[in-house]
């Protein structure tokens, strides 16, 4: 290499010595080119390579990378402690106002309703039904009302009808009420009505109400003679009963009476035979 480079040199001084020869300026090295055709450094072969020179700097921090994915979903962790008993709930008053609620029961035996448990009379009345003696008509007891309306008619028991008459109390030996002032009478009623609450429940053989109902009246349970024609329903009757003023007389009609329980299909105890039936009506 370095015979080369000697070798090129003198061919380009013999060049540039040609030129000049023909006037041609500016193509040739200078004289100081010249000087250095004689300045051939003859080069050593290379030396050892030389220890590694101490670290760099350390380089300016590269920019933010982009966001990696996310990772797989780890295992199952293990099941958590059961978690402690919540507060208990506020208690709300039921509200008065409701679609469509509304106890509605007859109150037998008395003239109005007890207005103390937030219930109004819807109207007060008389007991009727069907005669004591005879094996048709209706069965029930009705509350007729006091001032009857009329639609068409024809005055004059005639053809073939139904009945109904008025109703008495009828009391005799150890009657759970005064013989005395309510036998024979007539019996009031009342159509009661409390708007809050929604249903109601006569209970036989109870004088007091399940927890959480509102007792409406009490008494005992009365319906018809158990060896007449006449069918009738069971009733609760006051325990207090009024009578209706002017019926004194023994009219009989639909009759009252009250109830004694018998033993056999009926378990004993906790009935007793022969012991008069209380009942009480319950609305909630
Ligand atoms: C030879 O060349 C070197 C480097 O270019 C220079 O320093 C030196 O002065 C030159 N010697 C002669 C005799 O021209
Ligand atoms: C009316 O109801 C209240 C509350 O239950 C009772 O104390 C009161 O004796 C009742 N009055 C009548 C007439 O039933």
């Amino acid at each position: 290499m370095v015979v080369l480079a000697a070798l090129n040199v003198l061919f380009l001084f013999s060049a540039c010595f040609a030129a000049e020869s023909e006037s041609q300026e500016g193509s040739c090295p200078t004289q100081t080119a010249n000087n250095n055709v004689n300045n051939i450094t003859v080069a050593a072969p290379a030396g050892p390579k030389g220890d590694a020179g101490p670290p760099g700097p350390r380089g300016d921090r590269g920019e933010k990378g982009a966001t990696g994915r996310p990772g797989k979903l780890g295992p199952r962790g293990p099941e958590g402690q059961k978690g402690g008993k919540g507060d208990s709930g506020q208690t709300v008053t039921q509200g008065a106002e409701g679609s469509g609620g509304g106890a509605v029961y007859i109150r037998w035996g008395r003239t109005a309703c007890n207005e103390s448990t937030d219930t109004v009379t819807v109207y007060s009345g008389l007991a009727g039904g069907a005669l004591w003696s005879e094996k048709g008509g209706g069965s029930d007891y009705q509350c007729l009302p006091a001032d009857p309306e009329w639609g068409r008619f024809t005055d004059g028991v005639e053809g073939l009808k139904a009945y109904m008459h008025g109703a008495e109390y009828q009391l005799n030996t150890d009657a759970p009420y005064d013989e005395a002032t309510v036998d024979d009478r007539e019996v009031p009623c009342a159509a009661c009505y409390c708007l809050s609450r929604r249903a109601q429940l006569m209970i036989p053989a109870r004088k007091t109400c399940p927890e959480g109902w509102t007792r409406e009246y009490g008494g005992y349970l009365m319906t018809g003679y158990h060896d007449q024609a006449g069918r009738n329903e069971f009733v609760c009757v006051d325990g207090e009963p009024e009578v209706l003023s002017g019926g004194e007389g023994n009219d009989n009609g639909a009759l009252f009476y009250p109830v004694e329980a018998r033993c056999g299909s009926l378990p004993c105890p906790p009935y007793v035979e022969g012991r008069e039936l209380t009942c009480v009506v319950c609305t909630i």
